[in-house]
């Protein structure tokens, strides 16, 4: 078992595109499944492939316990990586490839035996070790790539999406299965998923990477519940936040209000009289009679998803989506009264930083 430890750590393939990975700064925890989190692009298969010395980092260092490891190869790092794409060896049976590792480093015969053994056991795939990759359903497959990285018994587990081949239905039940795992292993994970789904149902803390840069680390509840930015704010949650424009008023001696579109909430700001974004979860906008909510507004779209209703709305200009129970009965182009919880509202700067 291991923390692992990054420390400003960047990477640029070209000198004339944006880095990958611009001076990331993270420590994960001994025996701890984090997360890292972010849209296509922004630099999480590099900070992978980096940890586990597959790619060179243009500066920075990696610890890996009390080892710095920035520099060493990758099999001295004691780091196994699954990747999003299995990378099976299609000639070998599940056999040979999950003891292909240890072949390599020359592990006794027996040992090697016994290991796949309990590997193949542990995912359910003693009947399968004779066949090969291409006689095996995508599932199959992804045990197996998750057998070769077990079978090592690494400090550290890097995940590249590993469920993102899998078929929807099959994913629930994965991540089921590899959080049994990693209670079992009590190995450091690192998982990387651009589904903030998958995100805040697995890991103990979500780290945010937007443009290769760490916009927040946290628990699941930290990100839903204090966003650090207007980004998290939006990629976290389904949806995610909706971000009114508005601008913060004074009226009359003390009270102080917040206009959005169509929208007057009567809330105190630190920065009141000033331009700010207004966050508001969908799931914390109510829909009323017209004239009886903080203003109103006109509905575009209405997704009956069964259990809740996402009604998509005109908010004096500004677009608002409100999460509601059941079936919503509203139609395109009613027009509606909104009240967003006003003890659940969010405010940022211009610049998208949160707001104390
Ligand atoms: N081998 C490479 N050569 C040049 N650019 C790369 C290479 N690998 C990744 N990149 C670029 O680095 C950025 C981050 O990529 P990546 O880490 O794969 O993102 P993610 O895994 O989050 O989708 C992207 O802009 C990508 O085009
Ligand atoms: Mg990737």
């Amino acid at each position: 078992m291991a923390s692992v430890t990054l420390r400003r750590l960047s990477k640029s393939f070209d000198r004339t595109s944006q880095p990958a990975l611009q001076e990331l700064t993270l420590e994960v925890r001994d025996g701890e499944f984090l997360v890292l989190l972010g849209p296509s692009g922004c630099g999480k298969t590099t900070a992978l492939r980096c940890i586990a010395g597959l790619d060179e980092p243009t500066d920075g260092q990696i610890m890996i316990g009390e080892r710095d490891v920035t520099h060493l190869a990758p099999a001295a790092r004691d780091v196994a990586m699954v990747f999003q794409n299995y990378a099976l060896y299609p000639h070998l049976t599940v056999r040979e490839n999950i003891a292909f590792a240890l072949e390599m480093r020359r592990v006794p015969q027996a040992q090697i035996t016994r290991r796949v053994l309990e590997t193949a056991e542990r995912l359910g795939l003693r009947a399968l070790l004779d066949r090969r990759p291409a006689q095996l359903s995508g599932g199959q497959r992804q045990r197996v790539a998750l057998g070769r990285a077990i079978v090592r018994e690494p400090q550290v587990f890097l995940f590249d999406e590993p469920l993102s081949n899998l078929d929807a239905t099959l994913r629930p039940e994965m991540r089921g299965e590899l959080l049994k795992l990693h209670r079992q292993l009590r190995a450091t994970m690192i998982y990387v998923t651009h589904d903030q789904v998958e995100a805040m149902t697995m890991g103990q803390r979500i780290a945010v990477l937007h443009e290769g840069r760490l916009r927040q680390l946290g628990t699941p509840a930290e990100l839903y519940e204090r966003p650090a930015d207007v980004f998290v704010a939006r990629f976290v949650g389904h949806p995610g936040m909706n971000v009114l424009q508005g601008r913060g008023t004074r009226k009359r001696e003390r009270t102080r209000a917040v206009e959005c579109g169509s929208l007057a909430l009567p809330v105190a700001l630190p920065q009141y009289d000033g331009e700010v974004q207004l966050g508001v979860r969908p799931e914390h906008v109510a829909l009323c009679p017209p004239d009886q909510g903080a203003g109103n507004a006109d509905v575009l779209v209405v997704e009956p998803l069964g259990s809740e209703t996402l009604v998509h709305l005109d908010a004096g200009g500004q677009p608002l989506v409100a999460k509601v129970a059941g079936i919503a009965r509203v139609a395109v182009g009613d027009r509606v009264g909104v009240q967003p919880d006003l003890a659940r509202l969010h405010f940022f700067d211009g610049s998208g930083a949160r707001l104390a």
